[in-house]
């Protein structure tokens, strides 16, 4: 595996690589390596001849008070982890060269990105959308994988190649999760071991979620409310969203019906942890 910083130089070799008519696979990634993101690396390298990686910890993404200084870095077991599922060339840019003085370009989705993460954190899905604009000019895959526990995230990313006529296909893995069912996260390892235990109400409120809705409720306010219930009888547990909305649009629904997505946010301390599942009634 090639590990490369600079920008110059992942141009060079993505030539060669498209010179030889390579499949590329694209996985973006802020670092600390998990499972979730080894399934992507993984699928990627089954599915095309040559895989990048990413390891950028974008600080357009983050807000005032948010965690950029405090996101966890480990660059050298990143690079065994990336290298053991598969990565071909590891992309580690500079922020100083991402951004470089007076930067002043910007991509932005509208109104998919208003409501959940979008409202909670005002100015994140415009870095997002930026800098994996950028990552792909620089890459330029065939395929980018992504995971599903970022489910806005992919939805907003998905319109966006779209609509900006992108010519890659964009892919989306299911969430990988641990044996109580919170969903594996570089984030939680900020927490401590009583809100680690406390952290897996996510899921638990997610799956009452498909319960209820499997046994025919349809009224989301209902669904709601005993998520809602849950996740505040949990110590430790500070609801920051809870939503149904559509998968097209992203916008709440008052009557489940069709494909919907339930998503929830909680705050453990200073750790935010979101998670979500796909229903289709
Ligand atoms: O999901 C992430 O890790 C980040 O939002 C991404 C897509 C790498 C952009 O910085």
């Amino acid at each position: 595996m090639q590990v490369v910083g600079e920008l110059r130089s992942i141009r060079e070799i993505i030539g060669e690589i498209k010179k030889r008519e390579m499949t590329i696979g694209f996985v973006p990634t802020m670092g600390f390596l998990h499972e979730g993101h080894l399934s992507l690396i993984r699928r990627a390298k089954e599915e095309n001849d040559f895989v990048v990686v990413s390891i950028f910890v974008n600080p357009l993404q983050f807000g005032v008070g948010e965690d950029f200084e405090q996101y966890p870095r480990d660059l050298e077991r990143d690079k065994e982890l990336a290298a053991a599922a598969g990565c071909d060339l590891l992309f580690v840019p500079a922020a100083k060269d991402m951004y470089q003085r007076g930067y002043a370009t910007f991509v932005d989705v509208d109104r998919l990105t208003e409501g959940l993460c979008g409202a909670s954190r005002p100015g994140h899905f415009r870095g997002v959308t930026t800098v994996v604009n950028k990552l792909f000019n620089l890459v330029s895959p065939h395929r980018a994988y992504f995971g599903q526990k970022d489910a806005q995230q992919a939805l907003v990313l998905q319109r966006m190649i779209r609509d900006l006529n992108m010519d890659l296909e964009l892919i989306i893995l299911p969430t990988i999760r641990e044996s109580d069912g919170l969903a594996m996260s570089s984030r939680n390892k900020y927490l401590s071991s009583v809100e680690r235990k406390e952290a897996s109400v996510l899921y638990r409120s997610l799956r009452l979620a498909r319960e209820l809705i499997d046994r025919g409720e349809k009224d989301a306010l209902i669904v709601k409310k005993s998520m809602e219930d849950l996740i505040r009888s949990t110590r430790g547990a500070v609801l920051d969203y809870l939503e149904i909305v559509d998968t097209d649009e992203l916008k709440p629904l008052e009557s489940i019906n069709g494909k919907c997505l339930v998503a929830v946010a909680v705050k453990f301390g200073a750790t935010r942890l979101i998670d979500n599942i796909f229903v289709e009634v």
